[in-house]
């Protein structure tokens, strides 16, 4: 069998490739381990960010997502009894972010490439990647697929990263003395946008899917196991964090989804070996406080894919050589951003007053500085 781009990986980066090479007269082979069902059940990432919607709709998978996503047009802070709002419409005039569920643009990428015609193949074993030098090939159950260029899209734990010889990636990495748990549950949002809460109890984010359906994070020992949570004891602990200003209250109702996703900051510089390039979070993942990990994997494929069509239409790699470089700004900003908010709104040490009383004054002055209050809006909505 062969194809121009092997992808391995069926998550918003490996789908989003396979379809954009597709609009470019590129074919390609994806290659998942999990099942279909699996894929687009797989509740993770909530917020689009301005650029990440205007590709899925100029690429023509946005139609759902204009009819259901939910454009918000700012989101609030709140830290002891103050709740800040910080308006993207009034800051940044014309941007704002859209909430739609990353498994809902998992199933209009995957309905699009198959209606196309596109090859995704469910539940493959024993992916492995060889000859990234030269004349690259994948085996899988059984099977070979010759490539011109191999996509690493499978995510953190996948195969395509430990592929590259030792010696050949530098990785930075920060991993966070706390995870997130995160909820979905049948109860309407209680407010109209999200919340970031900062509490001495840890923090706590109120989410959406849409007006039945609300999401909520909360920062939880690294070590613990969502059975540790029933789901009293995640309502009195959401209810804590966030009911801390006057005339707010939370509306609980059935939870029906519980995660625990460990923090950790990791970036591998280059992203490319030979002839495989790494997209998304195959390449580097953020905590996930700032938004950004699903809008960094969308970033990277537009870059590839602009990359690979030069390759392929005129035999030029300059771009594909320019791959990483390309890619790397945004990444180390988004990194940066993502390590800020989490920083500002986690508690790290129960016994850290001083450290409590920076992050308040830091607060405080996003509340009072329209410079302040920018910069965060800026690196929220996404840079061009
Ligand atoms: P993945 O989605 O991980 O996809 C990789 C795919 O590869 C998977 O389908 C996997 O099954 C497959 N795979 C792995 N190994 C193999 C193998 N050996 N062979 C074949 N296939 C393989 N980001 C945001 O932008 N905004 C948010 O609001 C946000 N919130 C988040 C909240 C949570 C709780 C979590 C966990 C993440 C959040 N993120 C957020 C991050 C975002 O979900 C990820 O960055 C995004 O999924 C990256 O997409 P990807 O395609 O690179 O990787
Ligand atoms: C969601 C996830 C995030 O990581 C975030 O910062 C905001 C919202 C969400 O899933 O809705």
């Amino acid at each position: 069998m062969r194809t121009q781009v092997g992808i391995i990986g069926a998550g918003p980066a490996g789908l989003l490739l396979s379809h954009l090479l597709h609009l470019r007269g590129i074919s390609s082979v994806v290659l998942e381990k999990r099942s279909r069902d699996h894929v687009e059940r797989r509740v993770r990432a909530g917020v689009l960010e301005h650029g990440t919607v205007d590709t899925l709709v100029q690429a023509g998978v946005g139609a759902r997502l204009l009819r259901e996503g939910l454009p918000h047009h700012g989101i609030e802070l709140r830290y002891g009894a103050e709740s800040h709002r910080i308006a993207f419409d009034e800051l940044l005039p014309g941007r704002s972010i859209t909430v739609y569920g990353q498994q809902e643009v998992v199933k209009d990428l995957i309905a699009a490439r198959l209606a196309a015609g596109g090859d995704i193949r469910f539940e493959v074993t024993d992916v492995a990647l060889h000859a990234l030098e030269d004349r690259p090939y994948l085996t899988f159950g059984g099977e070979r697929l010759d490539c011109d260029v191999i996509a690493g899209c499978d995510g953190f734990h996948g195969v395509s990263r430990p592929a590259v010889p030792d010696g050949v990636l530098t990785t930075y990495e920060r991993a966070y003395p706390f995870a997130w748990l995160g909820i979905l549950a049948r109860v309407p949002p209680s407010a109209e946008e999200l919340i970031y809460a900062r509490t001495d109890r840890g923090f706590a984010l109120h989410s959406m899917r849409s007006p039945e359906v609300s999401r909520f994070y909360l920062q939880v020992p690294p070590d613990t196991s969502a059975d540790d949570w029933p789901d009293e004891r995640i309502w009195a602990e959401l209810k804590a964090r966030l009911e801390t200003v006057p005339g707010f209250t939370l509306a609980t109702g059935e939870i029906f989804d519980k995660g625990v996703t460990p923090m950790r900051g990791f970036v591998t510089e280059p992203m490319q070996y030979g002839r495989l390039y790494l997209a998304g979070d195959a390449a580097h993942i953020v905590p996930p406080t700032g938004a950004k990990g699903l809008n960094l994997a969308v970033a990277d494929v537009r870059v590839l894919a602009e990359a690979l069509d030069a390759f392929f239409a005129t035999g030029s790699a300059d771009l594909l050589d320019g791959y990483s470089r390309a890619c790397l700004k945004r990444v180390w900003r988004a990194q940066h951003f993502s390590w800020w908010m989490t920083t500002l709104l986690h508690t790290f040490d129960t016994d850290d007053d001083y450290g409590r009383r920076l992050q308040v004054s830091h607060l405080d002055y996003i509340t009072a500085s329209e410079a302040a209050a920018t910069t965060l809006a800026e690196n929220y909505v996404g840079l061009p």
